[in-house]
């Protein structure tokens, strides 16, 4: 089955489904997400992107998913190295309770703390990539399940690095790493899930920055840095 006509879904999507996500009034904190294919430079440009910021004052948390809680890291080893292949639904639904959990124990909590920034390495547009357009669930299924507190709650920001397919196989073949679940796939999952990301794009214009993550690590820095410092400013002169 060929998806990459995202038209099929993108029609059923309406403005009210839409207007459920809220980015949440934490003052002086944010809420930040990196997004991208396997090897875009997500967990690269985080640790930059922390260190930055921490020079700037702020207290920064990393987070992944699923995982970050006690109950989240069990599912995370469940998804990860499961030998059998779930139900599309079923890995959705999985990733959410892990995610409404993280979002409750930890990114809630800390956010009240004045200064602090969570970065989340991956958030709900890998849902919508992953679980919605490469697994064939449809974005509005992925956009329902997370339409209720807290999994409504959107970053202030999120950095999508985006990369040629070439760009992500080169990466991979340099680190080399065994294969996880998700990675062992060919290359049409691979350009659904750009298709998902690219979709989440135009759903979500304000909230996601489209960054070219083809080029070399300074230089795609130098963009997220520019975008972060446009954020940090905007929330002084409020
Ligand atoms: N802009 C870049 N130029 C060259 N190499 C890069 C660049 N960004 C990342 N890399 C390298 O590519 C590999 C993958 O990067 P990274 O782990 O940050 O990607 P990722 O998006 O977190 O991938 P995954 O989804 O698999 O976790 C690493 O070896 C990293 O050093
Ligand atoms: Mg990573």
């Amino acid at each position: 089955m060929f998806l990459h006509d995202k038209n099929i879904y993108m029609n059923p999507i309406n403005k009210e489904l839409l207007q459920q996500f809220r980015s949440p009034a934490f003052p002086g904190s944010f809420f930040l997400s990196f997004e991208g294919i396997e090897g875009a430079g997500k967990s690269t440009q985080i640790i930059s992107a922390k260190e930055y910021l921490e020079s700037q004052g702020f207290r920064v948390l990393i987070l992944r998913e699923p995982g970050g809680t006690p109950f989240g890291e069990k599912l995370r080893q469940a998804i990860l190295n499961s030998k059998t292949e779930l139900e599309p639904i079923s890995e959705a639904y999985l990733f959410a309770s892990s995610r409404a959990q993280l979002l409750t124990e930890v990114t809630l909590k800390e956010l009240n703390v004045p200064g602090t920034i969570i970065i989340y390495d991956r958030y709900i547009d890998s849902s919508i990539a992953y679980q919605g357009i490469a697994r064939g669930l449809g974005i509005e299924t992925i956009l329902g399940i997370h339409s209720t507190f807290p999994l409504n709650l959107m970053p202030h920001k999120t950095f999508y690095l985006k990369i040629s397919l070439d760009t992500s196989f080169g990466r991979q073949r340099v680190r080399n790493s065994p294969k996880d679940y998700f990675e062992s796939r060919g290359k049409d999952f691979y350009e659904n899930l750009v298709t998902g990301f690219e979709t989440s794009c135009e759903l979500f214009p304000d909230r996601i920055c489209v960054i070219d993550g083809n080029r070399g690590l300074d230089e795609v820095f130098e963009s997220i840095k520019a975008e972060i410092d446009e954020l940090i400013m905007k929330k002084d002169e409020q």
